[in-house]
């Protein structure tokens, strides 16, 4: 680090940081590793699929337009697709404010995570990927769940 420092400040550091590319290519993002946009679509459909036809959560779903439900089901593809490394900007509001008084408990936090998790099953998602989608989910669950509900 220090080197690269003392070599940047002579101006040489690109050569060198590109050469280390060479020898350990970076590895790929998240999103080529589920195999890109129509992977993740496919997920978000059948997990938000999953979310409506579960009994305690579709009260969450219920009641709205059609072009409401694809608004937001386009939304969590582009979240998906930017949080995991991929091409999309991800336009919609920041969770908290999304799912703010919507009173989702821990209970229908913890049962979207098993809608998920059956999700990247049965797309045979492997457990290093799987493992890396549920962090990033687990990273927004003090925004989704209602505090007082904790
Ligand atoms: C990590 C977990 C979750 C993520 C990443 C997520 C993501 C999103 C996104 C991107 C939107 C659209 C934002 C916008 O309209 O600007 C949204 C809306 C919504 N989410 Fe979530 N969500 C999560 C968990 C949940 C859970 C557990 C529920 C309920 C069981 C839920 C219920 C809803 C509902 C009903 C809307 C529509 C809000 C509206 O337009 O009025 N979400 N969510």
């Amino acid at each position: 680090m220090r080197k690269c420092a003392l070599v940047l400040a002579l101006g040489l550091c690109i050569a060198g940081s590109s050469l280390a590319s060479a020898q350990t290519p970076a590895a790929d993002s998240l999103y080529k590793r589920l195999g890109g946009y129509d992977a993740i679509a496919a997920v978000t459909d059948d997990f938000i699929g999953r979310l409506a036809a579960d009994k305690e959560l579709s009260v969450f779903f219920t009641n709205r337009s059609a072009d409401v439900l694809k608004r937001t089901r386009q939304l969590v593809v582009d979240q998906l697709c930017m949080a995991t490394g991929g091409p999309c900007q991800y336009i919609g509001r920041d969770m908290k404010t999304v799912h703010a008084g919507m009173g989702i408990t821990e209970a229908n936090w913890n049962a979207a995570v098993q809608h998920l998790v059956a999700t990247l099953a049965k797309f045979k998602v492997p457990d290093r990927e799987q493992k890396e989608l549920l962090a990033i989910a687990s990273s927004l669950k003090n925004d989704v769940v209602d505090q007082k509900k904790m």
